[in-house]
């Protein structure tokens, strides 16, 4: 089977050419934030703590508000610290948390179906954490107890503000509130650290390929300032920048499923750089495993056609994972064709 090396090894050797098999000549150039700002709306930026003090009369975003409150800064710099020196790990030790054949979940990278396949200028480790039931116990077991425990106290908070964000998101779309509670009631979460160790020749390759993320709501922390991550909007790549006590919410494509494509799942991807290393830990979160995925039934109606075929969320997890990552393919291979 397929070994992956560590990108971050490689890094420390010193280089001036990247080999080929991280090379990406397929990939389009990123615009500055600057030149798409006349053209392009900005990403939105919510201010919760706002948001409650003038609507405090509004208890359900209290209890956003309270969510949010709950994954304190204290945390964050726990977390952040523990990420950082995990990734410090000797390779020896990194080495027995690698992927094992035929089992995505450890440190190393995902999509990848064949021998001949590009990489992306990165290390990861993925973890499934919820529901405890799918939880790799042997892979948990060897972490170190200060990371276990941090990465217990944040898969947790998380998780509240996911759901919280879910809520909101029925009552945005008219949802049955009940049809969003049930298929997350028993939600899966899984989380992936990202490691991009710095480039000799970051704008021949990518640190991780376009892709919209599988899942319903992606909560992304930055580990520190440094740029990385675009967005596609109208088929131009725009970088996000990072904000200070800030998290990155991806619609994924899960809630363009059961939204029936009123809300869209973003396109996205990162770069790398020659200067800095850069980290960041994604938390994806999705529907029970035992749920069967497709448009809500109360959006859906005589003028309002399901747009998606529906599939059981383990079926269409494991499909995902044996195909290659590829922008929003993926998805696209549940849309009904009409005519
Ligand atoms: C991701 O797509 O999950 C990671 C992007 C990033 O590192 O910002
Ligand atoms: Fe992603």
């Amino acid at each position: 089977s397929m070994i992956i090396p560590s990108v971050q090894e490689m890094a420390k050797e010193s280089m001036t050419k990247i080999p080929p098999r991280y090379e990406r000549p397929d990939q389009d150039p990123s615009i500055n934030a600057t030149e798409a700002s006349p053209l392009l709306s900005p990403i939105p930026v919510i201010d919760l703590e706002r948001l409650t003090i003038e609507d405090s009369m509004d208890s359900e975003l209290d209890s956003l508000h309270s969510a949010c409150r709950e994954v304190s800064s204290a945390l964050l710099e726990e977390f952040k610290k523990q990420v950082e020196n995990f990734f410090k790990l000797s390779y020896e030790d990194k080495k027995k948390l690698w992927q094992k054949p035929n089992n995505h979940e450890g440190f190393g990278q995902l999509f990848v179906v064949s021998e001949e396949q590009k990489l992306d200028w990165s290390d990861m480790f993925y973890v499934t954490t919820l529901p405890i039931y799918l939880r790799m116990n042997d892979l948990f077991d060897k972490l170190i107890p200060n990371l276990r425990e941090t990465l217990e106290t944040y898969s947790t908070e998380v998780k509240k503000l996911a759901r919280e964000i879910l809520g909101h998101m029925a009552k945005g779309l008219k949802m049955a509130a009940e049809e969003m509670k049930e298929l997350f009631s028993d939600g899966v979460q899984s989380i992936r650290m990202n490691y991009y160790p710095p480039c000799p020749e970051p704008e021949k390759t990518i640190g991780f390929s376009p892709h919209s993320d599988a899942d319903a709501l992606t909560i992304l922390f930055q580990l520190s300032d440094t740029e990385g991550l675009e967005i596609r909007k109208e088929g131009r790549w725009i970088p996000v920048k990072p904000l200070p006590n800030a998290f990155v919410v991806n619609v994924g494509d899960i809630t363009e499923i059961i939204s029936n494509g009123v809300y869209r799942s973003v396109e996205h991807r990162a770069k790398v750089n020659s200067a800095k290393e850069r980290l960041s830990v994604a938390t994806f979160y999705s529907s029970n495993l035992d749920s069967v995925l497709g448009p809500a039934p109360s959006l859906l109606g005589k003028h309002n056609p399901a747009i998606f075929r529906s599939v059981p969320t383990e079926k269409y997890f494991k499909e995902f994972f044996s195909r290659k990552l590829d922008g929003k393919s993926y998805l696209e291979c549940l849309r009904i064709a009409d005519g």
